[in-house]
């Protein structure tokens, strides 16, 4: 008798087994880090070096890049980005308040900024989802860089 009551239960368990492992799809690879979607190293360091030249270069922003030597601020942000997108670097600078304080940046060059950003991510080819992802990162430090 109790034999019999147990048959029922054990083939439902066998019958739970083989329905879950039937019906479970594999899980999706994990999402690559933005700085895999930037291209890694030669993406951020192309994107850097495209929109530092710009932006210091446009008469609307190349104020306070006057005197700055372009090849170890580049290499500063190519270290910046990397760090906040993921990346295997560790960024060493100032943060950025203190980066820009006395520079009285204004909202204006920070747009001008964030224009050459975006033109240089899609020259680089990186997606629309994957611009507005480090975009947003960028919009966040907006206030520590105007020191407001
Ligand atoms: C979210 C926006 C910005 C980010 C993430 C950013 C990032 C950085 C970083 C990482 C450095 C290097 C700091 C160090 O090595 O200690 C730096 C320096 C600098 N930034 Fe920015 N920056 C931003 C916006 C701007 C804007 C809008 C301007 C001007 C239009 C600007 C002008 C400068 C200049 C001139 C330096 C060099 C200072 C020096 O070496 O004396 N930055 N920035």
């Amino acid at each position: 008798m109790k034999r019999h009551t147990c048959i029922p239960a054990a083939l439902l368990a066998l019958v739970a087994i083989a329905a879950t492992t039937a019906c479970s799809t594999p899980a999706p690879p994990p999402k690559p880090s933005l700085f895999v979607r930037l291209g890694g190293m030669a993406g951020v360091t192309a994107v850097v070096d495209d929109f530092v030249s710009k932006v210091s270069a446009d008469p609307r922003s190349k104020r306070t890049f006057e005197g700055v030597n372009l090849a170890r601020l580049k290499a500063s942000v190519v270290s910046h980005v990397c760090a906040l997108s993921g990346g295997p670097c560790k960024y060493e600078g100032d943060a950025m308040a203190l980066a820009h304080r006395g520079m009285a940046i204004t909202s204006d060059e920070l747009s001008v900024m964030g224009h050459y950003v975006d033109q240089a991510l899609q020259r680089q080819g990186v997606a629309r989802e994957d611009r507005e992802e480090l975009e947003r990162m960028l919009d966040k430090l907006g206030p520590e860089v105007l020191n407001k």
